[in-house]
């Protein structure tokens, strides 16, 4: 909750201002865009969610993702996406990809959208074509991780949603090699946590 929640808080609806009828693109079902995508379902936004897993996307949709596009399959998911949203594009982008993944979000991004530069799943640093920033007179917000002030509002946003993380497996303190394998291996759907 204090790294992967408030990230996703801090730049989604702390600076992103994210609310309903907005809609969300949220890669892959890891800790952050799993927090991305329960926002975006507690404030009536719309979610699209990418991820290589046609089962992981199926529970994405019960948490309430609406448009669900697998990127192995589909590897031009930015054309899937604006063909999802008739053309419209997505207000709010959590972009945690980096250079495998920048260029499709700039394509992907809506009209006067938010781009939320957080990940380096792919590696760092992107070499982004930014001309479409312009072009749609879209923003880029970076962030690292976020306040105390952030994690206290976050908290009570949580509460007043009765939202609860995604934890897909729990660990003893002694399977600590287990985790990081498992974490390693990509299977996970939100997060992975070791018990202390
Ligand atoms: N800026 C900050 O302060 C901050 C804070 C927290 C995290 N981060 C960064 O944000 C990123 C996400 O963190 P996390 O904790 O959520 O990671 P995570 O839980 O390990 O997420 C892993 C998932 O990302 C998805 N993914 C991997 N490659 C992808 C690609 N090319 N396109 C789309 N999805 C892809 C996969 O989902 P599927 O299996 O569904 O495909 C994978 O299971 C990381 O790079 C992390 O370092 C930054």
């Amino acid at each position: 909750m204090p790294c992967a929640g408030v990230t996703a808080f801090h730049g989604l609806i702390a600076r992103g201002g994210m609310d309903k009828g907005d809609a969300l693109l949220v890669q892959g079902t890891g800790g952050v865009a799993l927090f991305g995508l329960q926002f975006a379902a507690a404030l009536g936004a719309r979610a699209i969610v990418i991820s290589s897993s046609d089962e992981k996307l199926a529970r994405a949709k019960a948490l309430g993702g609406s448009i669900l596009i697998n990127y192995r399959d589909t590897p031009d998911w930015d054309v899937a996406l604006m063909k999802a949203t008739d053309g419209a594009g997505a207000s709010h982008i959590l972009e945690l990809g980096g250079p495998g993944t920048y260029d499709r979000s700039l394509r992907s991004v809506a009209s006067g959208g938010k781009i939320i530069q957080i990940g380096v799943l792919t590696g760092f640093g992107p070499k982004p074509d930014l001309a479409r920033l312009q072009w749609e007179n879209a923003d880029i917000i970076g962030v690292t991780v976020g306040s105390v002030e952030h994690f206290a509002a976050m908290n009570r946003f949580l509460t007043e949603h009765a939202i609860h993380p995604i934890i897909d497996r729990v660990y003893g303190f002694d399977e600590v090699p287990d985790a990081y394998a498992h974490l390693r291996s990509g299977s996970h759907f939100g997060k992975i946590v070791v018990k202390l």
